[in-house]
């Protein structure tokens, strides 16, 4: 990774009398110069500087593309700001589950109607939704106010159809199919100063039968170990402490590069980064997770103790329908071994309640593994038909009232095994790092513990991106109260 001063001489390098060069990043460097001067002539022509407002629905994948949007903005001259009611708007769209498409078409309805009042407003609509027919043709018929259209391959071409959409009065639409480019060096705005994610693999190759990802996000591509080592010394260097490994199954890392590494490998080389103290990363698929990545967790002080690890069903009929590629067997033997070997770990689950054909003695078969594991924390989602994956032509989907009780009496068990498990940790002491002033009571400073888990304690914002140790005072069901000790 080329640090932000050697970006900088790039761009400043970049010739526009000439025509943009072919090859990446540099192409987007001249774009990027080429943006400065067009946000440059609309903010003397609007005699204040201009604002760029990003929303983000998601996961950390896309929020960690959020950033690279904003860095962007903020590098062609754009202030960022909190409030739709600004001069460029972008969503950066989920559709893991219909309620996140819905959201999007709310929040697109009332910028639309801000630019009703402002037509020299531009809205840009990207990432996974747009991957998807069905929600293009609709913002095309119903939605003929958005300025620019790109989808989850392209978004590091977003100073480029910045330029285009400048230069043009209609809707640009930019969607690839798919890529195995992978394009590095370009800017980013971090939302925290101390932590940071950092994709180490991009697509998905799993092709669960309900999940839309692997279409929208494309074949599985892992970045080579030396540029995320470099980002991530980088990123130290800036004040970094704490990084999350971003993928959509970080298990089967580094397949298919051209020297192949492991993730328990690539792991413990960014433990040995001067400046990182924690270590997080984020998914694990059950059927991958190897003894030796369960080894670096436990023995590398560095790397967070906390294994997402996503159930969905607990039922081997619903698994195979699935196509999970691990059994209930399998899976606990799994989560046994985590629990021998990494006492103190936190083991968090994603759980789908009424996929199709499932009974109530499948979810009977899963509230029995919920029960066994002791989850720290479980993500319980009611199973929404995607479109063009196979379990949406399945004929036996579930009736709504029998998801709806099933999920209910589902969540009750996971609340109380999660209480539980929580409120074991009382009277310890953590070292945590100080994330922000709480949103209650800015008396108060909230901080996350190792194994994730949320702590409050007085405190000021002087702390906030420091590693501090707590006394774990009282347990609050899912969150403690402490003090602080040093
Ligand atoms: N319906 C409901 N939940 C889903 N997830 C993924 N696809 C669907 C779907 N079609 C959940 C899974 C996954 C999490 C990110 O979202 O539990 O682990
Ligand atoms: Fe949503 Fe999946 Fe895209 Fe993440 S990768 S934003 S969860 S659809």
């Amino acid at each position: 990774m080329t640090d932000r001063n050697d970006i900088e001489t790039l761009i400043a390098a970049a010739d526009l009398t000439r025509p943009a060069p072919a090859e990446e990043p540099a192409r987007q460097y001249y774009y990027i110069k080429k943006a400065r001067q067009l946000v440059k002539e609309q903010s003397e022509e609007r005699g204040r500087p201009l604002t760029a407002c990003s929303v983000c629905f998601g996961c950390q994948m896309n929020a960690r593309d959020s950033e690279k949007l904003m860095g962007i903005l903020k590098d062609v001259g754009y202030e960022e700001s909190e409030d739709e009611d600004s001069d460029f708007v972008i969503y950066n769209t989920c559709t893991v589950r219909d309620n996140a498409d819905q959201r999007l078409y709310g929040r697109l309805g009332f910028a639309g109607g801000i630019k009703k009042h402002k037509p020299w407003m531009k809205i840009a609509v990207c990432g996974c939704m747009m991957q998807e027919q069905a929600s293009l043709d609709k913002l095309r018929a119903s939605y003929r106010f958005v300025d620019l259209i790109f989808g989850t391959h392209n978004i590091f071409k977003f100073a480029e159809l910045l330029c285009t959409m400048f230069e043009s009065d209609r809707m640009v639409v930019d969607i690839w199919k798919d890529t195995n480019q992978i394009v590095e060096d370009l800017p980013v705005s971090r939302k925290y100063a101390f932590k940071s994610g950092v994709n180490i693999m991009f697509g998905c190759n799993n092709f669960c039968s309900y999940c839309i990802v692997p279409y929208v996000r494309g074949r599985e591509r892992s970045r080579a170990p030396k540029d995320v080592l470099r980002e991530i010394e980088g990123l130290a260097a800036d004040g970094v402490k704490e990084v999350m490994l971003l993928g959509q199954n970080v298990n089967s890392y580094g397949k298919g590069l051209e020297d192949p590494m492991s993730f328990a490998e690539l792991l413990s080389e960014v433990c040995r980064i001067d400046g990182i103290e924690r270590v997080r990363f984020m998914t694990s698929h059950p059927k991958d997770l190897s003894p030796e990545l369960i080894n670096v967790v436990r023995d590398e002080p560095k790397v967070a103790k906390h294994i997402h690890l996503p159930l969905q069903s607990g039922s081997d009929r619903i698994l195979a329908q699935m196509n999970r590629k691990y059994t209930r067997e399998s899976y606990l033997a799994l989560a046994e071994r985590i629990r021998r070997e990494i006492p103190d770990a936190a083991i968090t689950t994603d759980i789908i309640v009424g996929f199709p054909g499932e009974t109530d003695a499948d979810v009977d078969d899963t509230i029995d593994i919920i029960r066994r594991v002791q989850y720290d924390n479980a993500f319980t989602f009611i199973y929404s038909k995607r479109t063009g994956t196979p379990a949406a032509a399945m004929t036996n989907q579930v009736p709504e009232a029998d998801v709806k009780r099933n999920f209910d009496r589902l969540l009750k068990v996971v609340q109380e095994t999660a209480r539980m498990r929580t409120a074991i940790w009382a009277g310890r002491d953590e070292h945590v790092l100080v994330e922000s002033v709480n949103e209650q009571n800015p008396e108060l400073m909230t901080a996350r513990m190792s194994n994730n888990t949320l702590v409050h304690f007085p405190g000021d914002a002087s702390l906030i991106g420091q590693f501090v140790n707590v006394h774990l005072d009282e347990c609050h069901g899912f969150y403690y109260m402490g003090t602080m000790l040093n």
